[in-house]
């Protein structure tokens, strides 16, 4: 067991490190938004701030490194210069999967990142299917024994689908993670690993408890993909799950669409949605926080940075984003990071309408999108009930009208 998991760790970052694997699908949708430009911005890259805080610290950037890596030799040295940039750079970072140190305790150094990032919130994270195998207390003090700032639990049910030997039972996530929570005097964050976290979803777990969701869209590092190119052609069936679940631009707008028509729901969601999910260039990364999410984050173009070009490597992408950002700021005319969060955004009218549905469920998105004529058959058809029953039925099985 302990050689399977190591193993499967190595493979999982060596298939993610080959650029001749295609372990990006689909899209994220980001193609289709813009900013508004402005003319005359009255404004400097010099003056425009973007230090944000998160988890009682303050970030130069707003940005998180998505959870890797640890469990081999090479994701060691990888975590460790990540780390050193998340500190030099001021962003967040998670540790990969916890799971394996669980298992074998002699694998700790490898999430002991904390003494190489004390100046930044340094996560730690483990999947949604291992806390119905491990004790509560169990995982609470593997997480302090690593110093971390918090956890970060992951759900990835359609990798575990895809997966040799993946787990298939995904009954009691939520009762897991509602449990943690309750028992953790440190902070829980939940994400999904590129298929999307549902608003419906996303507003239960901040109920739960949770202080943040990432939403992790689909559109990057395709996990279905990642296995399934692992396994070789047993699983080539599983090709038409390519780019399963929500594209993160989707995602972003109906979370918008919350915070922006919500009072209630906008309250629960404000600074604390991350957004991620195939984010690359520096334009991915501003629309993402144009759209509302407190930080942006990802996962691929980190590591292959760090692989390719150690710190430097990581540096010249984090300097890329922040001048990218800043200048995304300036053009749009928003001055600061703040009233960026609350840009204006030309959104094709379809893409704005199937982000209000899958926010409200089809009911109320119809009220929304009616003409005046037909508005009183849409009225009548739905009320605030039939959307709460929307949301709350998508909450348990997973579904959208
Ligand atoms: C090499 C590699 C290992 C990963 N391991 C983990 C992990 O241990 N825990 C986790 O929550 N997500 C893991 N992920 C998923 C990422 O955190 C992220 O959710 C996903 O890759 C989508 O983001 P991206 O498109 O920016 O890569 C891993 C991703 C990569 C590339």
């Amino acid at each position: 067991m302990r050689e399977l998991l190591s193993e499967r760790k190595s493979r999982h970052l060596d298939m993610c490190l080959d650029r001749t694997m295609p372990v990006e699908q689909g899209r994220t949708g980001l193609e289709r938004i813009s900013l508004y430009h402005s003319a005359l911005p009255e404004s400097s890259p010099e003056e425009v701030d973007l230090t944000t805080s998160f988890l009682g610290y303050s970030l130069l950037l707003p940005l998180i490194i998505s959870p890797m890596t640890g469990g081999s030799g090479k994701g060691r040295h990888l975590n460790r210069i990540l780390a050193q940039c998340a500190e030099k750079y001021g962003m967040a970072m998670s540790t990969g999967s916890i799971r394996i140190m669980l298992e074998n305790p002699e694998f700790k150094s490898h999430f002991m990142l904390k003494e190489v990032a004390p100046g930044v919130p340094v996560l730690a994270n483990i999947g949604a299917a291992q806390l119905g195998v491990y004790p509560v207390q169990t995982v609470l003090e593997a997480v302090k024994s690593i110093d971390a700032d918090g956890l970060f639990v992951h759900l990835n049910a359609a990798q575990e689908l895809f997966q040799d030997g993946g787990d298939s039972d995904f009954r009691g996530w939520s009762r897991d993670i509602e449990a943690l929570i309750r028992a953790a005097d440190f902070p829980v964050l939940v994400k999904e690993t590129g298929s999307g976290i549902p608003p419906a979803e996303g507003l239960k777990l901040l109920e739960m408890g949770a202080a943040a969701v990432d939403l992790a869209g689909s559109g990057g590092t395709d996990w279905v993909a990642v296995e399934t190119l692992k396994a070789g052609s047993k699983l080539s069936e599983a090709e038409c799950f390519y780019g399963w679940g929500y594209p993160t631009a989707l995602l972003l707008l109906a979370y918008r669409s919350i915070m922006r028509t919500d009072k209630a729901g906008g309250e629960k969601l404000r600074g604390r949605i991350i957004a991620s999910g195939g984010l690359r260039t520096p334009m991915d990364f501003a629309l993402a926080l144009a759209c509302g999410a407190w930080l942006g984050a990802a996962a691929l173009p980190f590591i292959r940075a760090a692989e390719q070009g150690g710190m430097e490597g990581v540096g010249q992408y984090v300097e890329t984003l922040r001048t990218g950002i800043t200048r995304a700021v300036v053009l749009s005319g928003a001055r600061n990071l703040e009233a960026f969060r609350r840009s204006e955004l030309r959104v094709p009218e379809d893409l704005q309408n199937e982000a209000r549905a899958l926010a409200f469920g089809t009911a109320q998105t119809a009220q929304t999108a009616q003409t005046a004529q037909t508005a009183q058959t849409a009225q009548t058809a739905q009320t605030a009930q039939t959307a709460k029953a929307v949301a709350e039925s998508a909450a348990t099985t997973g579904q959208h009208a």
